[in-house]
């Protein structure tokens, strides 16, 4: 599904000087590579601020702490993400609302959010889900009339834009990973977190490092979650090659729509949707199958030697260490639908044409099979 030794290997002398240039410096933990790589991320995604730490989960968890947010507040989130979406909300103290996504994008749906805003919603955390951005405009204008922060999840959306804007600052705070298949990932976990806002900024840098802003003086009760000086370095690296690997998706995407055309797939698969205001940055190239067919397609796709996957097989309202929160099947249609029928096909930067041609193959393969056994 991805390549991490492929891209490490074309990057080779690159990494290999970055880690040993850490490892020579003795400084490990934060120091220059971490503020240098901050620095660098804050342009790319045209923030004020970029605070490095140690994953994408814990981001979500610094971000909703430095918001204040904790025990009797609620927090919107939808029920179709990765599971640390809403994992962190819980472990802040909070509680998690759902609100369904529109199955077109697979984000959360700003309607259903309106239906559950209650007076201890305190934040929204539109999650940008396979690398596009949410329905922005509308979440904006119902955060603004209800006064509400907005988190973003862009963990999976690293680049992508919305109305011209990438993601990272269009809302009061944002959430990235670096786990290695994301759209920049290092050789382990690292995280980040953005803002515009100069305060918030300061309690983050704060809370990933114990809470404190004076070395051994705790202003608050935070963690250790600083992301290491290795990974800054390595992704520092990595960061002026993103442009084009974007670019690489993009067009990944466009081929494999284009060759499911081709090969008269669009009436058994239906491709993913890119709206026109956003630009998708493809971290996922997600299909739909009927229910019927999607699990054997996935098996017959794995004995054929094509990596799959399915982002996500269960509805997070229908986890087994969320029932407490009381939702029952058949709340969130949209969702439940999307656990049911999503298929994400291999794509990322150094993924060639002849790869992509077989996996389409192999489609077209099952799809004919299943035609000549209804016929
Ligand atoms: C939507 C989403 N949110 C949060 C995370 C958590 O990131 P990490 O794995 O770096 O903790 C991920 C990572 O898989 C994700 O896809």
């Amino acid at each position: 599904m991805c390549d991490i030794r492929g891209q490490y290997l074309s990057l080779k002398a690159e990494m290999d000087a970055a880690i040993l240039r850490v490892l020579e410096s003795g400084q490990v933990i934060l120091g220059p590579e971490v503020s240098a790589f901050e620095a660098e991320y804050a342009e790319f995604c045209q923030a004020d601020h970029a605070i490095g730490c140690a994953d994408g989960t814990t981001a979500l968890l610094l971000a909703l702490q430095a918001l204040d947010i904790g025990p009797g507040d609620e927090v919107i989130v939808p029920p179709f993400t990765f599971f640390a979406t809403v994992g962190s909300v819980i472990r802040c103290g909070a509680t998690p609302v759902f609100a369904d996504i529109d199955p077109l994008t697979f984000n959360l749906d700003p309607q259903a959010v309106a239906a559950v805003i209650s007076p201890r919603t305190r934040a929204i955390i539109p999650v940008h889900l396979f690398g596009q951005c949410a329905e922005m405009t509308a979440l904006r204008a119902l955060a603004d009339h209800h006064k509400l922060y907005i988190i973003e999840d862009a963990a999976q959306s690293f680049g992508a834009e919305y109305d011209g804007q990438r993601c990272g600052t269009l809302g009061e705070v944002a959430c990235f990973s670096f786990y290695p298949s994301k759209n920049v990932g290092t050789l382990g976990d690292a995280g980040m977190v953005t803002t515009n806002n100069a305060n918030l900024a300061q309690k983050l840098v704060a809370l990933r490092n114990h809470g404190s802003e004076v070395k051994y003086f705790h202003k608050y009760v935070g963690w250790n979650a600083r992301i290491d000086a290795i990974h800054a370095a390595m992704l520092r690296v990595k960061l002026p090659h993103v442009t084009s690997w974007l670019q690489s998706r993009r067009e990944a995407a466009s081929r494999y729509d284009w060759l499911l055309e081709e090969a008269g797939l669009t009436g058994f698969v239906h491709r993913p949707i890119a709206m026109p205001n956003r630009r998708h940055t493809y971290n996922q190239y997600v299909i739909r199958v009927a229910a019927l067919h999607r699990d054997a397609l996935v098996q017959h796709l794995r004995s054929s030697g094509i990596g799959c996957d399915i982002y996500y097989p269960l509805a997070l309202h229908q986890q087994e260490c969320l029932q407490p929160l009381g939702y029952a099947a058949g709340d969130f249609p949209a969702s439940e639908d999307a656990a049911r029928t999503v298929l994400a096909l291999p794509i990322f930067p150094e993924i060639t044409e002849e790869q992509q041609h077989r996996v389409v193959a192999a489609l077209s393969t099952y799809a004919r099979q299943q035609i000549r056994l209804a016929g």
